[in-house]
């Protein structure tokens, strides 16, 4: 054999056993509980991934904040520590102000609505709202429709007036609250059960599927039916890292991605009743349902909230938002 061949039989094996040796690893990081859709779809991604890519990739899932919770996630996924993960659509304020559009109180109908418009083009197009920050949205993960909860019947905005409420970290949730004259607080998920326990807070928002696998039902006496507005996800990557893959990777990772989102909508879609139906079976906190009228008075006393956002938001989506009310 001549120096040279060797030399390169030598590179290839060497590039082999690199390749076989050392895996990708994948760190997927989220603040819910394995049980949750967003829970389910990160377990999805891993099975998928993995046997897609068998010995090439290795994905590890933090639940629970168990690696990062809410405040570091996001530098995080940045500084490269960590791959994926899927805050809510509330918690990117910092990087695009558009993805408010999904804080805005009362304005989808219900999650078949806020589906419609994540996969139309206005919803696709904010896929890539933060691409100047690094950041690439790989899809929507639904969760379902908030529900309002305090140890008081909230049955008109002035129930709430006076009330300390644990929010996510967006503004527009901030003013939705004030604009019924309640005190928000922006707190990490990790801190709400004991803020809740401990009086910190009076109250919160959550879809029934956060609120079961938390036992927020546990510390909160009443939880209303209002389905005022939406928690669901982006799933993002840092764009360096996912560009920098090889090709095959890519496409094998973004095919289980899809996958494992279409898995999680469904347990998300498929759930939310039976989450509802626990928390009512626990019979910890009373589940209350709300009249026409009185969400009615909820909805004009936050609608100059859409007023104070849409000059960041743009016309055009929450246009395109509302019209996918409509079948
Ligand atoms: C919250 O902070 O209430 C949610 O964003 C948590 C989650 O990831 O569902």
């Amino acid at each position: 054999m001549s120096l040279r061949l060797l030399a390169i039989t030598a590179a290839f094996v060497i590039a082999h056993t690199a390749a076989v040796a050392d895996p990708i690893v994948i760190k997927y990081s989220h603040v819910v509980a394995d049980q949750s859709p967003k829970g389910q779809a990160a377990l999805k991604f891993k099975e998928l991934a993995e046997k897609k890519l068998p010995g090439k990739v290795v994905v590890q899932v933090f639940p629970n904040s168990q690696l990062y919770g809410d405040g570091k996630e996001m530098e995080a996924l940045l500084l490269g520590d960590v791959q994926i993960i899927a805050p809510s659509l509330a918690k990117f304020g910092k990087y695009t102000k558009k993805l408010q559009v999904f804080d805005l109180p009362f304005l989808f109908d219900n999650i078949q609505a806020v589906d419609r418009f994540q996969a139309g083009p206005k919803g696709q197009e904010l896929l890539n709202s933060m691409n100047s920050s690094g950041i690439k949205g790989l899809g929507y993960l639904h969760n379902g429709m908030k529900q309002l909860s305090a140890n008081k019947p909230l049955r008109t905005p002035a129930d709430a007036k006076g009330l300390k409420f644990r929010i996510q970290s967006s503004d527009v949730l901030e003013a939705q609250f004030k604009a019924v004259g309640a005190n928000p607080q922006k707190l990490a998920f990790a801190e709400v059960y004991q803020a809740l326990q401990s009086g910190v807070v009076d109250g919160t928002e959550n879809p029934w599927a956060n609120t079961y696998t938390k036992k927020f039902h546990e510390v909160q006496k009443y939880i209303m039916e209002s389905d005022h507005g939406v928690l669901d996800y982006m799933v993002i990557t840092n764009a360096g890292w996912w560009d920098g893959l090889p090709a095959d990777v890519r496409k094998a990772l973004n095919e289980a991605m899809v996958e494992s989102i279409r898995f999680g909508n469904k347990v998300a879609f498929d759930e939310a009743a039976n989450f509802r139906q626990k928390v009512i079976d626990d019979k910890k906190a009373q589940v209350l349902p709300m009249t026409r009228a009185e969400l009615n008075q909820w909805r004009k006393a936050m609608a100059p909230v859409w007023r104070q956002f849409e000059p960041e938001i743009g016309r055009d989506i929450i246009d395109a938002a509302l019209k996918a009310n409509q079948r």
